[in-house]
């Protein structure tokens, strides 16, 4: 089968007809099966919709928590995306591209291994938490959507989308990916859903469990595919090797798991909907976490330990 980056065309012209559901399976859009001609008009009209600016992190605010709530990518997945490419890439890494790169948590595992990081995300505000908080010399930060990627073709290396990609137009999207990546160059992807408490404190992680399951059902329709590990998204690659799980651990504080909570952005339309009802989820948690670790008077500082899992595709063009 075609991918749908790449193929929608061709399959609809040689059949007459196409399953808009396959077609769009990664948006989650169910239509049954249409002529050619309506499912071309219906094509455009999906188009247009996909190219609509992404509003959900332009908030200064909600920004400003995502820059200090998300945790680094671990060091490991920059060094995996590294190894995956020197297979076969023989040249010198001169630059590496990191798309929808927030507030740099993606970016800067990569810049002790490229000359130059460049990392564009569409949110102004995102971008400038990253030039706050997270700069290093080789790294620059600019404003760019994920479909018009501004490089030279072939001059790119490594092409990342850390917990991205599902917000993207993948047909535009993937297309500027391979125009812009040298011959044997790599795309890696990867995305993770949740900060959790360390297994064995299961109590912590129940009461996580329960806040995660009550924000569920605020997740826009373009994170599902990332809550699926982006099993159902054909990637149009020569080489492409999925990672099943990457875990990072650490000891953080009490006040990192809820700020971590804060940041989601179901938290954060829960919020718009509902502020009480989000206020309330936000403090019944942290007084459950307050009451299982016995801290009333001082929770924010309280050592714990936290974990996240991450789902990592590696892609390679030939
Ligand atoms: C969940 S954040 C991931 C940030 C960072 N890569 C990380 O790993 O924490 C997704 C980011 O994608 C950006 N984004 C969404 N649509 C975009 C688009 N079409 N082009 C560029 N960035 C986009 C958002 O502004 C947001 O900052």
């Amino acid at each position: 089968m075609l991918c749908d980056a790449l193929g929608i065309e061709a399959e609809f012209a040689s059949s007459g007809t196409y399953n808009l559901a396959t077609m769009t399976k990664s948006k989650q859009i169910h239509i049954p099966t249409v002529k050619s001609r309506e499912i071309w008009l219906l094509y455009q009209v999906l188009d247009i919709k996909q190219k609509m600016p992404n509003q959900q992190f332009s908030d200064a605010e909600h920004a400003e928590i995502y820059s200090s709530h998300r945790p680094d990518i671990p060091a490991e997945i920059a060094e995996i995306s590294v190894d995956f490419l020197k297979q076969k890439f023989v040249g010198a890494l001169d630059l590496a591209v990191d798309v929808g790169c927030g507030s740099g948590q993606s970016s800067v595992v990569l810049s002790p291994f490229f000359s130059l990081v460049h990392a564009i995300d569409a949110s102004e505000a995102q971008i400038q938490e990253a030039r706050k908080n997270r700069a290093a010399a080789n790294l620059i930060y600019s404003v760019q959507e994920a479909e018009t990627l501004p490089f030279e073709s072939g001059s790119v290396q490594l092409v990342t989308a850390g917990a991205s990609l599902h917000w993207f137009d993948p047909k535009i999207f993937f297309k500027e990916v391979r125009r812009v990546l040298a011959p044997e160059g790599v795309f890696v992807t990867y995305t993770y859903h949740s900060l959790r408490p360390s297994l064995d404190c299961p109590r912590l992680s129940k009461e996580a469990d329960l806040v995660y399951q009550t924000l569920y059902s605020y997740w826009p329709q373009e994170v599902h595919s990332s809550l699926e590990k982006y099993e159902n998204i054909c990637f149009p690659f020569e080489e492409v090797l999925r990672i099943p799980k990457i875990r990072q651990k650490f000891t953080g504080t009490f006040s990192d798991l809820i700020g971590f909570v804060e940041s989601l952005s179901a938290f954060q339309i829960m919020k718009k909907k509902d502020k009480s009802k989000a206020e309330n989820l936000i403090k019944v948690f942290r007084k459950r976490l307050e009451e299982l670790l016995m801290t009333p008077n001082q929770p924010s500082s309280t050592a714990i330990k936290l974990y996240r899992d991450f789902y990592c595709i590696l892609c390679r063009k030939d």
